[in-house]
């Protein structure tokens, strides 16, 4: 059977991984690479929470500015604890998910509290808000070399070509982590979980993976065959469609109307353009109007697809008196903030969909090599 034929390689799989390591890792701001080991330097736990909790949110490649932009202004997490949590918002604008940047500055609080310590082992990693199993086993692992299955996408990937593992990535799950338990080195754990990553990201890619230059290419079941092919491909999730209201109010000195998202839920924390519930029926034409305004529909709808549903947003527009008080629960964002609140993206297009170029982002400085 495919799983067991490859098992007599397991304990060369960390080898030849950690060899590739030793010459291609890729230079990362938060890591402390194989050829930077002179001075016997060790991850800074700081540095590495920090990054993969970005990393949680997006790729690499958008995380760099940002590490680059948190740490310059706050060095250590007790810097990060010191400061107001609307400061962390602001530097977050632009990764999503805003809950994530709670978490972040409630974690950095509990540790400063603690001295500035993280916590070392996987489990107590895990107490930290917005560490879950995945983050924590990264930390315990890079910042602490203890021996804790790592598993991304990346990784995911690599392990189900590398025993050719015919199932759907969701369903294979416990099957890549036990592979992973059993493939990941007491020695050097860290170091051989990020190898795994950087061959996911730059040789056993999803597309026309480069098995020539692969150093687990002789071990693997997927190689030589059609590696595409794994992970295999899940159905395609039938997504129905909502539809709702969104109102865009600009007062007359550009300031438009907005109120929070419910914590918990969807874009959780997050602001939006007042509007109705989304729902798949319909809604009536003046449902969820903030006020009472002469609304004016704006030609064609926003579309979102979110993991569950698409949406549909009609979008309407009016312009209010200088003096119009805000709604509860709502605030007026003068148009030099507007680009720095925190908009989904869907509710961006619908402001946009109105005031042109009014949501466009003031973006942290780009990476020397980002
Ligand atoms: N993705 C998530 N964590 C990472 C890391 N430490 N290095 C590279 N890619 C990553």
């Amino acid at each position: 059977m495919a799983i067991s034929a490859s098992a007599a390689a397991e304990p060369h799989v960390a080898d030849a991984v950690l060899a590739w390591y030793d010459r291609h890792a890729r230079r990362l701001p938060w890591r402390v690479g194989p050829k930077e080991r002179g001075a016997a330097r060790r991850p800074d736990p700081y540095h590495v929470w920090l990054s993969e909790v970005m990393l949680q949110q997006t790729t690499v490649a958008a995380v760099k500015p940002y590490f680059e932009d948190f740490i310059s202004r706050w060095p250590t997490v007790q810097h990060l604890a010191a400061v107001k949590s609307d400061d962390v918002m602001r530097a977050w604008a632009g990764l999503g998910y805003y809950s994530r940047a709670r978490n972040l500055k409630a974690a950095a609080d509990a540790v400063a509290t603690n001295g500035g310590h993280f916590p070392d082992t996987a489990e107590m990693l895990q107490r930290l808000p917005g560490v879950g199993s995945y983050t924590a086993a990264a930390i315990a692992a890079i910042a602490f070399g203890r021996a804790e299955p790592v598993v991304d996408g990346n990784i995911g990937r690599v392990i189900s070509r590398l025993f050719a593992i015919a199932e759907p990535i969701a369903v294979a799950k416990p099957a890549i982590r036990v592979r992973q338990t059993a493939l990941t080195p007491a020695e050097r754990p860290g170091d051989y979980a990020q190898a795994m990553m950087d061959l996911g990201a730059t040789v056993c890619t999803p597309k026309r993976p480069a098995c020539d230059v692969c150093p687990l290419a002789a071990m693997c079941l997927a190689a030589g065959g059609e590696p595409e092919r794994y992970p295999i491909k899940a159905p395609k999730a039938v997504r129905p469609t909502r539809r709702g209201n969104a109102y865009v109010a600009i007062r007359q000195d550009g300031a438009v109307l907005l109120r929070y998202r419910p914590l918990k839920g969807l874009l959780g924390g997050m602001a939006e353009i007042p509007g109705s519930d989304w729902a798949e029926t319909a809604p009536s034409a003046d449902a969820g109007a903030p006020l009472t305004l002469a609304w004016l529909k704006v030609p064609g709808r926003v579309k979102h697809v979110f993991t569950h549903f698409r949406l549909e947003l009609n979008v309407f527009s009016a312009a209010v008196e200088a003096a119009e008080p805000a709604p509860d629960k709502c605030w007026w964002s003068p148009p030099s903030e507007l680009a720095g609140e925190a908009l989904p993206s869907v509710m961006r297009n619908a402001i946009e969909a109105v005031l042109p170029g009014a949501t466009e982002r003031v973006r942290p400085p780009q990476a020397r090599d980002g």
